[in-house]
């Protein structure tokens, strides 16, 4: 198979490294690809069986010549890793097991110097249960100023022992935790939305922002270009916490959560424009982008103001079926809610918390509202894998920027047969292990030779989380070496979007197409035609096809496959 490479150079090989080549006027994020780095599986540097910062700095040149504009690091900070580094203990350091501010510091410089941009990831909704801030109003009585910064609450019922409403947690269950108070009694409640190390922070309370303004001025002095915020809509909670109605589905469905207490409520962009007026006080183009799943289109926009963030992933589509009729509904409702107010889209089809693509993509269940969505279908990867080359060529033509999540540049699948003793994620205990969780999409990176650890770490070494014996042809060395790749793929398609002017503008416009295509002209000389129409469709004799995903052979694009094309 070949992936269609033709036309403006795009095979891949060696690219510039030279720093962005926008031009000045538009700022630097509009239209980046960001690669999402989770440090924990990306690279082991000192040879422990876990991804660091070193093995991150080593591997800089790679990102560099894939040709992403940035990356985005999950969180890098301490934690006891009751949620993969989501409950930090302390916001202003770096996890021992990944290294030192110092190594901190040198990727960002690194990274700088190679014209990557840097965002890290910010966890405002909750600490750790080990944070400092909670062990002091764990020890403290209650009303006291230290509880004051989380929700400690009185349990309802004549002893106190059920909790003060019925919030629900994220990865399952209730959303509140009873302690056991200094003197041994138990004691209050606390609201967790997540798993119960992670205590809900109180963003009404003074020492909280205060804290927070500090947390981001240590980043943003360290040269950091932008920040991830973690659960955006999370951090208000309605006055008085009133029960929520989930109308009866006990799963966490912000997507259709209206009017929910404890989720987007508009108090919530207060400390948006707070960190807004504190980024801007900063040189250089600092940027915020909201992890914000939200009912609509229009609530998302909110967030995206003149002054509060300058970016949102956009999950909807994330979450979109492989079906024409549902992404280009995806599509339209996000071009006519960005475009008037001038934002930028941002697409995204993975993350560290969603089933690997091409897993998605080659099951009956194609759609993700839920992360147990598909659990348990057989996927065929090679149909899903084809989706998943197309899907790329999509995302990346569609105007505004993009995220790749790592390992998805190779194509990985989900690995669904970790041993139950090996998972991490919070939600299997949380579900009972009903629901597996996210690990699957979280095994340790493969970059070369034929068998574990494939030099992600030393070999001899095991890695945190096992990985498959059935990776040999989805190494880093294995696709860079093979122009049919999935990895040669997102090369050549990254270096043209650098190269086509279309691609780093607002240009949009689609074509009239059969049921089942989508395509559309990015600027006067890039067209984009993807077929989720079951058939081959017939392309003009005379197109020149710059990059597909799948072979066009007799002017035919085939099935579950996209092309960009010279535009006539
Ligand atoms: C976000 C993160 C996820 C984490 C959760 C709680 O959704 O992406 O990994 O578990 O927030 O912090």
């Amino acid at each position: 198979m070949t992936d269609g490479t033709g036309g403006l150079d795009g095979r891949s090989g060696p690219v510039s490294m030279a720093p962005l080549d926008f031009p000045a006027e538009v700022p630097w994020w509009r239209y980046a690809v960001i690669y999402e780095v989770y440090p924990r599986s990306f690279a082991d540097g000192n040879g422990d069986g876990e991804g660091d910062l070193l093995g991150l700095r080593n591997q800089l040149p790679y990102l560099a010549e894939l040709g992403i504009d940035g990356i985005w690091i999950a969180p890098w900070y301490p934690s006891p890793m009751a949620d993969g580094g989501y409950d930090v203990s302390d916001f202003r350091n770096i996890h021992p097991l990944f290294g030192t501010l110092d190594d901190a510091a040198a990727v960002i410089r690194e990274a700088h110097q190679l014209g990557l941009r840097v965002i890290i990831d910010l966890v405002p909704n909750h600490t750790s249960d080990q944070h400092p801030w909670f062990q002091a109003a764990l020890k403290a009585a209650a009303g006291s100023p230290e509880r004051s910064l989380y929700f400690f609450r009185d349990g309802k019922g004549e002893n106190g022992d059920e909790p003060p409403n019925n919030w629900i947690s994220c990865f399952g269950g209730s959303g509140w935790t009873r302690i056991v108070e200094a003197d041994g009694r138990p004691g209050q409640w606390y609201l967790h939305s997540f798993a119960e190390e992670q205590p809900d922070l109180d963003w009404t309370s003074p020492a909280v922002l205060e804290g927070f303004d500090e947390i981001l001025r240590f980043w943003f002095d360290r040269g950091v270009d932008g920040i991830r915020v973690d659960a955006a809509p999370a951090l208000g909670k309605a006055e008085g916490l009133p029960d929520a109605d989930y109308g009866g589905d006990l799963r966490f469905m912000t997507l259709d959560w209206v009017d929910n207490p404890h989720w987007d409520v508009d108090e919530v962009h207060d400390v948006f424009r707070r960190w807004r007026s504190l980024a801007d006080t900063y040189d250089g183009d600092r940027v915020f982008v909201a992890e914000a799943i939200v009912s609509s289109a229009e609530r998302l926009s909110n967030y995206l103001r003149p002054d509060e963030m300058h970016s949102a992933f956009n999950f909807p589509y994330m979450k979109a079926s492989w079906d024409a009729a549902a992404l280009r509904e995806v599509i339209d409702a996000t071009l006519d809610q960005f475009h008037p107010i001038g934002v930028p889209a941002t697409w995204v089809m993975a993350s560290h918390d969603e089933v690997r693509l091409v897993t998605r993509y080659g099951r009956k269940t194609t759609s993700s509202a839920h992360f147990s969505d598909g659990q348990g279908e057989a996927s065929n990867l090679a149909l899903g894998t084809r989706r998943a080359r197309a899907a790329a060529l999509l995302t990346l033509a569609l105007p505004g920027g993009a995220y790749i999540y790592q390992g998805e540049e190779l194509g990985l699948p989900q690995v669904e047969d970790l041993p139950d003793e090996a998972i991490q994620d919070p939600v299997f205990k949380r579900t009972n292990g009903e629901i597996r969780g996210r690990d699957g999409c979280r095994v340790p990176l493969p970059w070369s030779g034929t068998h574990p650890p494939y030099g992600f770490s030393p070999d001899g070494v095991t890695p945190w989380l096992p990985q498959p014996e059935s990776w040999t042809s989805l190494t880093v060395d294995a696709e860079a070496a093979d122009p049919e790749s999935m990895l040669s793929l997102h090369r050549s398609a990254l270096r043209l979007r650098h190269q086509i002017p279309g691609l780093r503008s607002d240009e949009f416009s689609w074509r009239n197409s059969a049921d089942g295509v989508l395509d559309f002209d990015r600027g006067p000389t890039l067209r984009c035609i993807v077929n989720i129409s079951g058939e081959p469709i017939p392309l003009d004799a005379s197109a020149r096809v710059l990059l597909s995903s799948a072979p066009v052979e007799q002017s035919a694009l085939p099935a579950d496959a996209a092309a960009w094309l010279a535009a006539d």
